[in-house]
């Protein structure tokens, strides 16, 4: 089993987004039984809440349910249990380098390392922005989980 986990600052946002997209695709695709998908935030604010009503609007027109997951902070036994940990931006790959237990370094990535277009860039967070933030980031997320399941399926598949 490949374990993936997505993490980004309020796990409202960006990360759930991520989960709900990445966990549709490897459906889709009869993988389900070989990697899982879980998401976490590097900050405490909205432990336990669902993803923002904007997020789940914006993932459902596409086909996708947010509504069943809650936010959780994550924690450095995450970086040993999870093979990737993928930050939706160079913040918080920084929070979790911080909180990294030793020699684990190597799973912490940007999830847009895997993006066909430009490589290594950040998810903007949508939290504060007005209109069309949230199809941004479905769009970056939807690109990148194709890429990164190309990577799975390459090394470990
Ligand atoms: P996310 O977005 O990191 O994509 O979940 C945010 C959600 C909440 C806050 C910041 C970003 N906040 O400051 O409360």
């Amino acid at each position: 089993m490949i374990r993936v986990l997505f993490v980004c600052l309020g796990n409202i946002c960006r990360s759930p987004t991520a989960e709900g997209v990445f966990g549709d695709l490897i459906k889709r695709e009869g993988l389900a039984d070989r990697i899982t998908v879980d998401s976490a935030g590097t900050g405490a604010y909205h432990v336990g809440q669902q993803p923002d009503g904007r997020a789940q609007a914006a993932a459902r027109k596409r086909g996708v349910d947010l509504s069943t997951q809650r936010a959780r902070q994550v924690v450095a036994s995450d970086i040993d249990r999870f093979d990737y940990v993928l930050a939706m931006d160079a913040e918080n790959r920084s929070n979790l380098l911080a909180i990294c237990p030793p020699n684990k370094d190597h799973k912490i990535q940007l999830l847009l390392d895997f993006a066909t277009g430009e490589k290594g860039g950040n998810v903007p967070d949508p939290y504060y922005g007005q209109g069309d933030g949230f199809e941004t980031v479905l769009d970056m997320i939807e690109d990148a989980s194709r890429g990164l399941l190309a990577d799975i399926c390459n090394k470990h598949l």
